[in-house]
């Protein structure tokens, strides 16, 4: 049909000139809006006097049109949001090197915990990170460290207005841990922990703990030690030599200091080991009955051991850094270091 025809032409014509999506917008008006060019020829046409072919006939090319309007809209708009796309392209690409700036490298608490977590998981163990902000229960209570114990006082924290706490340790897992999981369990517990404490080389209020925990039937002091060993062998790369000292804490009994053999002086006396020959590195027990009991196990049947490496001391060991407020001083010249080390 000749109208249908002109209109066909004016449309491709129109739409071939668009130059920005608020062109072909305004085309799509002309043409497909209520009162456009179609919705007016449909109006107008007098179906009454067209045979029932003929209507037929009309009907299949006005169709055919609006289709092809439709169709060549969506085209255009495709084809700009593309070129758009391109255009962009350069701007967020990810393999360009930065412009000027120096680019910084993972911090040595990182590179540290995440050697540490290959360790772990090669003997099968779980990691869970927990909670920053945990509740006395966990922190505290549930680790046999009622709100009375003079445990506490070497564990100031930082409270908050509703009742929780910045968590002291990583051990506030443990009952979590054995709530969630059930027994037998292996998991590690890596993340940040926090103490209300005056800052100074070798204290910070912010700093980062590995914990760990293993319940099982009849585990026993040697499992923690064989375990213990097998850590510090491959953290250091080398054979280390260990010493259990008693050390109290109260949620293991019997309690444990694991020291290491001075790694600078190799034993013999150094300022690093404060000429003992020894560094006091991990801290560790066998698990209280209590705390299984929190967490729902029982003593009778099953026991664990327990430890808390201080990720952010072993960092300082193993990269000879002699200051602990480094870590978190964000200075870009601390991380450039560990540069290659990725
Ligand atoms: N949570 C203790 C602390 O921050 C460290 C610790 C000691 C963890 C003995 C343990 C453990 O799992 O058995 O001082």
């Amino acid at each position: 049909m000749k109208v249908l025809e002109e209109l066909r032409e004016q449309f491709l014509e129109a739409i071939g000139t668009c130059k920005t999506v608020d062109d072909v917008e305004a085309v799509k008006l002309r043409f497909l809006g209520r009162k456009g060019l179609l919705a007016e020829f449909r109006k107008n046409i007098d179906f009454k006097s067209l045979t029932p072919d003929e209507r037929g006939a009309v009907g299949k090319n006005f169709n055919d049109l609006k289709n092809l309007f439709e169709s060549k809209i969506d085209d255009v708009h495709k084809s700009f949001a593309d070129s758009d796309k391109s255009a962009k392209l350069p701007e967020i690409d990810m393999t360009l090197p930065g412009s000027g700036h120096t680019i910084g490298g993972l911090h040595p608490v990182t590179l540290v915990q995440m050697e540490l977590e290959q360790i772990f998981m090669g003997m099968g163990f779980y990691i869970e990170s927990g909670f920053e902000v945990e509740n006395e229960h966990y922190n505290f209570d549930a680790l046999n460290t009622p709100s009375d114990h003079p445990a506490r006082e070497m564990q100031d924290t930082y409270w908050l207005e509703n009742g929780m706490l910045l968590r002291t340790q990583t051990s506030a897992n443990q009952v979590r841990a054995l709530e969630k999981f059930g027994v037998p369990l292996k998991a590690i517990f890596p993340g940040r922990c926090f103490r209300y404490e005056t800052i100074d080389a070798s204290h910070e209020n912010t700093f980062y703990q590995l914990e760990g925990l293993v319940v099982d039937r009849n585990i026993t002091i040697a499992n923690l030690i064989s375990v213990m060993k097998l850590l510090l062998n491959q953290v250091f790369h080398r054979e280390v030599k260990t010493r259990l000292r008693p050390g109290y804490f109260p949620f293991v009994e019997p309690g444990f200091e694991l020291d290491i053999n001075c790694l600078i002086c190799g034993g013999k006396g150094c300022r690093t080991c404060k000429n003992s020959g020894w560094l006091e590195l991990l801290p560790c027990g066998i698990v209280h009955p209590n705390v299984l009991r929190f967490g729902n196990v029982d003593p009778g049947k099953w026991s664990g051991f327990a430890f808390g490496l201080g990720l952010t001391r072993l960092a300082m060991m193993k990269y000879g850094i002699p200051d602990i407020r480094l870590f978190n001083s964000g200075d870009i010249r601390v991380l450039d270091q560990f540069r290659a080390t990725i």
